[in-house]
């Protein structure tokens, strides 16, 4: 771990004037996640186009988010949502927190502002009863974030697997 941010890194709840630093965090993991999955994400294009569809994450008001701070600059951004399962026969009506999104500026990683993100979304976890579990989805290219995720004590309890379509190709 990088010691230079360790003991040096402020969460707090994101609010709106925090559009253009949490752009700049996701704008990264945009494009690593449309360079390894093309199939699946948009590519983030410039950066001015992309922060635009950043602020509909704000329009969407069950969806919260924590960010990470060291010195002035906004270091990390974390998603997060509170998410009821309908009961049926089959389910039942588990409550859990869905982190969305999380991710780091690339130069900062390492330094443990991913864990004080995710320690802060445990920790609200923790804090209200009636929450099951916390879960969230990687894609299987991402091999340093599932280690960052079992390093923080989640595992493995479903797949989701694809086989891509050709039609004639
Ligand atoms: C995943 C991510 C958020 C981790 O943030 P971070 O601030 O670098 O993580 P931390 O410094 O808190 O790391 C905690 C531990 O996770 C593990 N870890 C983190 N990054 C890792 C990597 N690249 N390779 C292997 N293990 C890693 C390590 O065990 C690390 O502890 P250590 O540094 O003492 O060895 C960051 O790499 C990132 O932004 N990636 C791009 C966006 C992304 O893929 N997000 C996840 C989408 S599902």
């Amino acid at each position: 771990m990088t010691e230079q941010f360790k003991d040096n890194i402020e969460i707090r709840e994101a609010v709106k004037s925090d559009l253009e630093g949490i752009s700049e965090v996701f704008y990264e993991s945009a494009k690593l996640h449309y360079k390894n999955d093309p199939l699946t994400f948009k590519d983030p294009k410039d950066f001015t186009s992309y922060t635009k569809k950043v602020s509909d994450f704000f329009k969407d008001r069950d969806i919260n988010s924590f960010i990470a701070i060291s010195g002035n600059e906004i270091t990390g951004v974390l998603r997060y949502e509170k998410v009821q399962r309908k009961e049926t026969g089959e389910y039942r009506g588990a409550k859990s927190i869905k982190v969305k999104d999380v991710a780091v500026k690339e130069k900062y990683r390492r330094s443990g502002i991913g864990s004080a993100l995710m320690k802060r979304v445990l920790d609200l976890a923790q804090s209200l009863e009636y929450i099951d579990f916390v879960n969230l989805r990687v894609r299987a290219f991402n091999k340093e974030a599932v280690s960052f995720y079992e390093k923080l004590g989640f595992s493995v309890d479903s797949y989701k697997m694809s086989r891509k379509v050709n039609h004639g190709k």
